[in-house]
């Protein structure tokens, strides 16, 4: 049987114990972080912690949720979200590190926000600008009726208030773990949407994770490349209906 694509990527990316592949780091540490020099932008509130639930309680709760009161997100409780994932917790020299762990803090994974209905913010996709803390306007205008036929038609891009797009920028990764980078992109990205999905809850918000999608037309609506940069996971976020 001729050897599948995913079977021979798993294969040709394992670590084994007579030797790893060499070549890592060669020639100069890529950007660690994305800008939109020159696009419109929108401060975001500082991140306030407020009382909730307890972690158990939310690991309990924790459910998928589709449909979406017609309600806007706050831009306050938006901020919370970005935080529970790309918020910076500690700086060390060079690292800065944050709320979700990341291989060898490399932090490949961008974070994109659809906007569809938060308050104070316009319509469009917007890119998290971390260090900033900031959103910078990537495409304006309303975008959940293209990002639904983007993810085969699931409406909840739609009707969610907010829809997170997080993308790879893959050489930020493989410039110390090669091939092998590619497994640390996706688990990296995994535990984004792992901590957005819990913040939401902890929030009373509803969320639902798209793995989904037209790789093409999701790139497209954000503006990657496909190559350098590739759309990785969604997820939709608003209050339940
Ligand atoms: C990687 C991944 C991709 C998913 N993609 C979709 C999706 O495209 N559409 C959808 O409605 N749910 C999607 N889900 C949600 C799952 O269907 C859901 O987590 C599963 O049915 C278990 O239900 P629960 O989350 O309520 O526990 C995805 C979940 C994961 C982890």
């Amino acid at each position: 049987m001729p050897e599948r694509i995913g079977d021979s990527f798993q294969e040709q990316t394992k670590y084994s114990i007579n030797g790893i592949p060499s070549g890592a780091m060669h020639g100069p540490q890529p950007e660690m972080y994305k800008s939109y020099p020159g696009s419109q932008r929108a401060a975001l509130p500082n991140p306030v912690i407020r009382p909730g639930a307890s972690l158990w309680d939310i690991l309990a709760a924790r459910r998928s949720h589709r449909k979406f009161a017609d309600r806007d997100l706050s831009l306050d409780d938006l901020s919370l979200l970005l935080w529970s994932f790309n918020g910076i917790t500690a700086r060390a020299g060079k690292y800065d590190f944050r709320t979700a762990p990341s291989a060898g803090a490399l932090y490949p994974v961008e974070t994109y926000v659809v906007a569809n209905s938060v308050a104070g913010l316009d319509a469009g996709a917007w890119h998290h600008n971390i260090p900033n803390w900031e959103l910078e306007l990537v495409r304006g205008g309303f975008q959940g009726s293209n990002l639904s036929y983007a993810c085969l038609n699931q409406k909840m891009c739609e009707t969610a208030p907010a829809v997170f797009v997080w993308t790879g920028v893959v050489q930020r990764c493989k410039w110390k773990y090669l091939e092998r980078g590619y497994r640390y992109i996706y688990l990296d990205c995994g535990h984004a949407g792992a901590h957005l999905h819990l913040a939401a809850e902890a929030l009373g918000l509803g969320c639902c994770m798209i793995g989904a999608f037209f790789d093409d037309e999701v790139n497209a609506i954000i503006g990657a490349d496909g190559e350098e940069e590739t759309a990785l996971y969604i997820a939709a976020v608003g209050a339940k209906a």
